[in-house]
């Protein structure tokens, strides 16, 4: 039956964790996946949410359906911290929100909904580069996929003419992807100024503003201020989608928790869209998870343990920066390794997008069993005190070939 299926790729990030789980050398470093380490180079489970799932424990709460669209009290809480508590459609009751499959499962109900729904060209821009999952997601949905210009290898910062010249050449109506923070894979993100420049050309344009913020704590340490974007566009006038999760800022990884929501014009209509979003879920799979969603709506709504998850997430946030520096001079200064690298500080978030070539991250992995995607990205979170040298001797030695 099968005979004509062909052996497809292995995932280009997913991939390189089994890659890495067959290397036997006890030197090898995983810096492919997005995935929280601690000083330690182990997973790192947030003390907020230990104790969110002791309370749970203790609670002896049933296994019972959620709703469609997930647990009312997660969803709630997840669009204030994306949107702020003080923001007009929020307390309008003019957001509709549905707890989803973590950040990738809110992008997914997103395309499907806009394949279904949304009244203009079905036409979704994404940045380049971008989150290698974003292309055959929403292809997968049912848009048609295009590009605009992003990073600049040249400045080996943010292309923002040619991020204007093509949003503004794109077809009015369109759809566009906006990462919210701590760009994947670049870590360069605009400026607040640069925000709202692209807030009026995307209301010049009519372009449809649809949000991934899979990083909000990550970039800067603060929810709120990772948060910027998205609220200034809302603030702006402007309707939005919005994907969370709650993999990175919750460490909630195979929890699959997130959210998906869209803002609208008043309750009536937002009752309209809450309707077809469960039309889109119920044959999809039914409806979410609990565990993860008692667990981050635990973190959410409880003041001591929110204060908790801040700093945590600050600690997460401040741990990388500190390797940030530490790996900058280790090449500048230490192996003086060619080139400049002054981009390993000043990009944000998680991953830092380094400028090594394919050629050198194979070398890497076969001869220093280092692993890392081959667009030249790492996970700043897989370096700690204790690799960072051979990591940083390792780039240097596949650098001068
Ligand atoms: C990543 O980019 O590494 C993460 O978002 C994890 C994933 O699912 O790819």
């Amino acid at each position: 039956t099968w005979s004509a299926v062909p052996a497809g790729p292995p995932d280009p990030i997913l991939g390189i964790t089994e890659a890495f789980k067959a290397d036997t050398d006890s030197r090898k470093i995983n810096l492919g996946v997005g995935a929280y380490r601690d000083e330690n180079g182990k997973p790192y489970v947030l003390n907020a949410v230990k104790k969110a799932e002791e309370i749970i424990t203790a609670a002896k709460l049933d296994k019972e359906y959620l709703p469609i669209t997930g647990l009312a009290g997660f969803t709630k809480n997840a669009a204030k911290l994306a949107y702020g508590a003080d923001s007009p459609p929020l307390n309008q009751n003019a957001i509709a929100v549905t707890q989803s499959i973590s950040g990738t499962g809110a992008l997914r109900i997103g395309g499907a909904f806009l394949a279904r729904h949304y009244p203009n060209p079905k036409i979704i821009y994404l940045p380049t580069p971008t989150w290698g999952n974003h292309i055959p997601l929403f292809k997968d949905s049912g848009l048609e996929v295009r590009n605009y210009r992003y990073f600049d290898r040249k400045t080996v910062g943010l292309d923002f003419d040619g991020l204007k010249e093509d949003l503004k050449n794109a077809p009015e109506g369109a759809i566009v992807l906006l990462h919210a923070c701590a760009h994947n894979p670049t870590g360069v993100d605009p400026t607040q100024a640069q925000w709202a420049e692209i807030s009026d050309l995307v209301a010049e344009k009519r372009l449809f503003p649809f949000f991934d913020m899979a990083y909000q704590g990550f970039a800067s340490g603060d929810t709120a201020r990772d948060a910027y974007a998205v609220r200034h566009f809302v603030s702006q006038g402007h309707q939005v989608a919005l994907c969370q999760s709650f993999a990175k800022n919750m460490g909630l990884y195979g929890e699959r928790v997130g959210a998906f929501s869209l803002t609208t014009k008043d309750e009536e209509e937002r009752k309209r869209v809450d309707s077809q979003l469960k039309i889109i879920v119920r044959p999809m799979y039914s409806n979410p998870p609990l565990h993860g969603a008692h667990i981050a709506n635990t973190i959410l709504s409880n003041t001591e343990l929110y204060q908790e998850w801040e700093g945590e997430v600050k600690g997460m946030a401040n741990r990388i920066i500190s390797m940030r520096e530490r790996l900058y001079e280790l090449l500048t200064n230490g192996y003086q390794t060619p080139g400049e690298w002054g981009h390993i500080k000043s990009q944000i978030g998680m991953f830092s997008f380094t400028g090594l070539k394919t050629e050198q991250c194979k070398a890497l992995a076969e001869k220093a069993h280092i692993y890392m995607t081959m667009d030249g990205r790492i996970s700043m979170a897989g370096l700690n005190g204790s690799n960072v040298e051979y990591f940083a001797q390792g780039v240097d030695a596949a650098v001068r070939g």
